[in-house]
């Protein structure tokens, strides 16, 4: 019996050695272990045994099941560790390895241009405003002072979308909006956003673009804060040495209006193809806000008073970078938009 015993005890020894890894080695204990294993079937035949002979059947075959126990024990510790240390080398980060290179796009010049004329206006404290593209004629028209058939609205040919709904001739209609909702507190916002007119397309006209409307309004504001504002955003914008100067104009929400030129920052105001010889560029529209403008969208006109402007964001960036097609703007040619700085 004994020689049967240890003959097992050798073969298991045997089979555990040879197991290469966990799965292998709750085979073999299932082999001897498992209802249906070696141990339960030899445990089944002292039944059969002689009573005298039974205890020591009986030890020798818990003998055996503690032999077994202890060296599958032992084998299952030193696979299970070694498995582990494997996953966790074939798992290891390298953070030392450079990343992968990301491409940062360069930034559009439209976009570029419009932060930098914000960033203006937002380090001298005004707010920002957002108006819709889908405008109703009332905001984009009567209530900037074009009531139906007024003449003025033809400087503008209008995408209608029906009778009331347009795309947004300008920016022009979020002063009305933010007028309407403050109604007498003094405000100062500026609205970048696109407009659309129905243009036919060519070097300098575009059937959408952008603009940034400016409105300041308040008790005692004067034709003066107007100057003095636009000749700070002509320097910021342009230089340092940049002066402004104004010309008469007409816009039925403003009274008087002007048209904004900026002197020439290619050839300091001599005459340059740039500045088409005249030594000066128009930037932008403005002038002190129609009183009945005030009146319509809320505000006391003889205690309020007013100034308006709005610039042409491709307009400004034509200058600043030398761009001599609007269509540029819009038709994403890779090597035109690679030119312009990363942010
Ligand atoms: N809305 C005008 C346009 O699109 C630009 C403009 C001119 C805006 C004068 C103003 C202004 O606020 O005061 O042509």
């Amino acid at each position: 019996m004994d020689k049967k015993f240890e003959n097992i005890k050798q073969d298991a020894l045997v089979k555990i050695n040879n197991a290469q890894s966990v799965k292998e080695l709750n085979d073999v204990r299932n082999e001897y272990f498992a209802k249906s294993g070696l141990i339960a079937a030899l445990m089944g035949k002292i039944r059969e045994l002689e009573p005298s002979t039974r205890k020591d059947y009986g030890q020798a075959v818990n003998n055996l099941k503690l032999f077994l126990e202890e060296n599958l024990g032992v084998a299952l510790e030193k696979t299970r560790s070694s498995e582990l240390r494997a996953r966790l080398a074939s798992e290891k980060l390298d953070l030392t390895l450079p990343g992968r290179n990301f491409e940062v796009a360069p930034q559009h010049p439209f976009h570029l241009v419009k932060d930098e004329i914000c960033d203006v206006f937002i380090g001298m404290g005004y707010m920002i405003a957002e108006g819709d593209e889908v405008e109703e004629d009332m905001f984009n028209f009567t209530l900037l002072n074009m009531p139906e058939n007024h003449p003025a609205r033809d400087m503008q040919d209008t995408f209608y979308i029906n009778e009331k709904l347009l795309l947004r001739t300008h920016t022009s209609p979020v002063q009305a909006r933010v007028m309407q909702s403050k109604k007498n507190e003094p405000l100062k916002m500026i609205s970048p956003g696109k407009v659309f007119r129905r243009d036919d397309d060519d070097n300098t006209h575009s059937h959408q673009f952008g603009q940034v409307e400016g409105l300041v309004i308040g008790e005692g504001i004067s034709f003066s804060h107007l100057k003095a504002t636009l000749d700070l955003f002509a320097k910021k914008m342009f230089g340092p040495k940049r002066e402004i100067r104004l010309r008469s104009s007409y816009f039925p929400f403003t009274e008087p209006s002007v048209e904004v030129d900026v002197s020439c920052h290619v050839c300091n105001g001599k005459g340059c193809p740039t500045c088409k010889g005249s030594g000066w560029i128009e930037i932008l529209g403005a002038g002190m806000v129609n009183p009945n403008v005030l009146t319509m969208n809320g505000f006391d006109a003889d205690k309020f008073t007013g100034f308006a402007f709005g610039v042409g964001i491709e307009r400004v960036a034509m200058l600043r970078y030398g761009i001599d097609d609007i269509r540029r703007f819009y038709q994403n040619d890779i090597r035109f938009l690679k030119e312009f700085p990363k942010r």
